[in-house]
């Protein structure tokens, strides 16, 4: 949420900012600002809007000399928390006397005390943010020693921050700092590059440096000096980056979200390689934990997560249960530390993110460590914080998941799951020979998502049909009540058409009074348990006067008949089928976002990564 980039080197500071700044654009894109070091003075352009805005009014209002000499600065894309996405508002923010500048992620939540304490000292606001009081505060301890003034700045407020800070009268240096949101410090060949993700980062070097909480360092183009907060240096190695830049582009598709649903069969088969063991019918996940003692210790299973990777965590619910015969059950991340959840050391908690940073998230995983739990994380970013807090787990390697709608990132977490439903079934219930079915249908998945994929036209002629519609009901039951949900979330968040996702059976304790004459139902009618039931849902809905959008197993002419258009998948194992089931939704969603002209990887008020509460 929000982007950071810092540069200190050798080349021109402005355009390396800028385009690092188009890399972290799906972070948010409410506007967008840089400041650099000129002849001992700070420079600031801002702009509302996205990066592009920027750079033009970069363009227009500052010389072209200017672009080619400074060789620091920092810059920021605003994803809005205190106060309007408006110029005033956009990073950096300048201290009282504008020779210092900050960039800012996360929030400071004593800021109004702070303002107030600042103002009667005669500091002039000239934003509504809660970073411009940082930036003062800054400026306030600044004695002749920057590193100082943020440590001693830092020591005062409350709230997370991931920062980076440059001062005119230290242009040789850019002092970054965490706390509850990510940075990140790739190191180069005479230049170092900050930014709070490691995509801005890539094209110029593969080492990096991940901060931990409270470390603040001193950056300059040759040398990384880290500290804590309290000034005692800290060692944090150096790292080598996964993937490389071409991961981070669009490769020729008109959208990140239609490539990256495009690259599932790679990621999946990524998330699944080496994984599965065809000899004892079982999987392999190290991350689990290795002693067959500890898992069979385990009594209860709490998925926790957000969004869609709460969704994931409920397909790991219906799987946990079915298939490893342990209770498990999903929270929602956001409300388990406030709830005094009852955990005990027998409870695996598995905390789902793809980006490993969302703030809900991270705070449950703390909250379930305090607890006593064995905590595990399923993230997707490596090296991320949940990944690090949670010190176990698994990585899902689906690749850099740079649409704001997640994709690749669900699939991928619920292959996972289905494996650690797999290992932990066969240490309780399952026989090598069941073992060994799943696992050769888990195999399967990439295949069957591909076929899936090979739909796509088809499935952007039937979503022409739907998309002038400013309301849409998904219904599901079992293992596809779940993936219902997902695909009302990806449908109203990139299309903005309202979409609610419902068990099949509930539709008719409330909601179906909204149906009228053409209301779309998607109706996910998989050839699985439930499936009859679910039919006569939607033959219910159709008395109602719905249009009935079916997903149904390749083939099924009886469920074909219930439909006035339908999508065929694969025919499967019931819980894999959730797999290319939610991916014929996110094409559909794909498609009718398309067709109805949104800004697909950037919807409106969203931001991947929600890095505060
Ligand atoms: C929806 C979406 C979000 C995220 C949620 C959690 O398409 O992407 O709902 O799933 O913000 O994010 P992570 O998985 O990064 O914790």
């Amino acid at each position: 949420m929000c982007g950071i980039v810092g540069y200190i080197g050798k080349s021109p500071a402005p355009s390396i900012l800028i385009n690092g700044l188009k890399r972290l654009e799906y972070r948010g894109y409410d506007s967008a600002g840089l400041a650099i070091i000129e002849d001992d003075k700070i420079v600031v352009a801002k702009s509302p809007g996205k990066v592009a805005s920027l750079q033009e009014r970069a363009r227009a209002d500052w010389p072209t000399e200017r672009f080619k000499t400074s060789s620091t600065g920092i810059a920021h894309t605003r994803w809005a928390t205190h106060g309007p996405p408006t110029e005033v508002n956009a990073h950096p923010h300048l201290d009282q006397s504008g020779g210092i500048a900050l960039v800012h992620n996360g929030i400071i939540e004593n800021y109004r005390a702070l303002r107030a304490r600042l103002e009667s000292k005669g500091h002039t606001f000239h934003s509504e943010t809660d970073t411009e009081v940082l930036s003062h505060l800054i400026g306030e301890n600044d004695k002749g020693n920057l590193f100082q003034a943020v440590c001693d700045a830092l020591h005062q407020v409350e709230g997370t921050f991931g920062i980076a800070v440059i001062s005119a009268n230290e242009p040789g240096k850019i002092i970054t700092a965490r706390r509850g949101s990510p940075i990140v410090i790739g190191v180069g060949d005479g230049e170092t590059i900050v930014a709070s993700d490691a995509s801005a980062i890539i094209s110029h070097t593969r080492q990096v440096i991940y901060l931990e909480d409270n470390d603040i360092a001193i950056v300059t183009a040759n040398d990384v000096e880290i500290r804590d907060l309290d000034q005692v240096p800290v060692t944090r190695e150096v790292a080598e980056l996964g993937f490389d830049s071409d991961a981070a582009e669009k490769g020729g598709y008109e959208h990140f979200m239609l490539k990256e649903i495009h690259e599932q069969p790679e990621s999946l088969a990524n998330a699944i390689r080496g994984r599965l063991d065809f000899n004892l019918g079982t999987s392999v996940l190290s991350g689990m934990g290795t002693s067959a003692r500890d898992l069979s210790e385990i009594q209860r299973v709490v998925f926790l997560g957000c969004g869609t990777s709460l969704h994931a965590g409920l397909v790991g619910e219906y799987a946990f249960e079915d298939l490893a015969d342990i209770h498990a059950e999903v929270q929602q991340a956001a409300e388990f530390r406030y709830r005094n959840p009852i955990i005990s050391r027998s409870d695996l908690v598995v905390a789902i993110s793809q980006s490993g940073e969302t703030a809900d998230t991270l705070a449950a995983v703390r909250e379930a460590n305090q607890k006593g739990a064995f905590v595990m994380g399923l993230c997707n970013v490596v090296g991320s914080t949940i990944a690090r807090e949670t010190g176990r787990g698994i990585y899902l390697h689906a690749g850099p998941e740079i649409s704001v709608a997640s994709t690749k990132a669900f699939t991928c977490q619920v292959a996972v799951m289905l494996m650690m439903a797999l290992k932990l079934g066969r240490g309780r219930r399952f026989s090598r020979e069941e073992g060994l079915k799943l696992a050769r249908e888990i195999e399967r998945i990439p295949e069957l998502v591909e076929r899936t994929i090979q739909q796509s036209d088809k499935i952007e002629k039937i979503a022409a049909r739907y998309a002038e519609h400013e309301h849409a009901f998904f219904i599901g039951r079992g293992y596809l009540y779940p993936v219902a949900l997902e695909g009302a979330l990806k449908l109203k968040e990139i299309s903005y058409i309202h979409a609610e996702g419902y068990h099949a059976a509930e539709l008719k304790h409330g909601p179906i009074a909204l149906l009228q004459k053409g209301t779309p139902v998607i109706a996910l009618a998989n050839d699985i348990a439930g499936k009859d039931k679910t039919l006569g849902n939607v033959e219910e809905c159709r008395a109602r006067g719905a249009r009935i959008l079916g997903v149904i197993t390749e083939g099924d002419k009886e469920a074909a008949e219930f439909m006035d258009d339908f999508i065929e998948v694969p025919a499967c194992h019931p819980l894999v089928a959730t797999i290319p089931t939610a991916v014929a939704l996110q094409l559909l969603s794909y498609h009718i976002a398309r067709a109805r002209g949104c800004e697909i990887d950037q919807p409106r008020n969203l931001a991947k990564s929600v890095t505060v509460e």
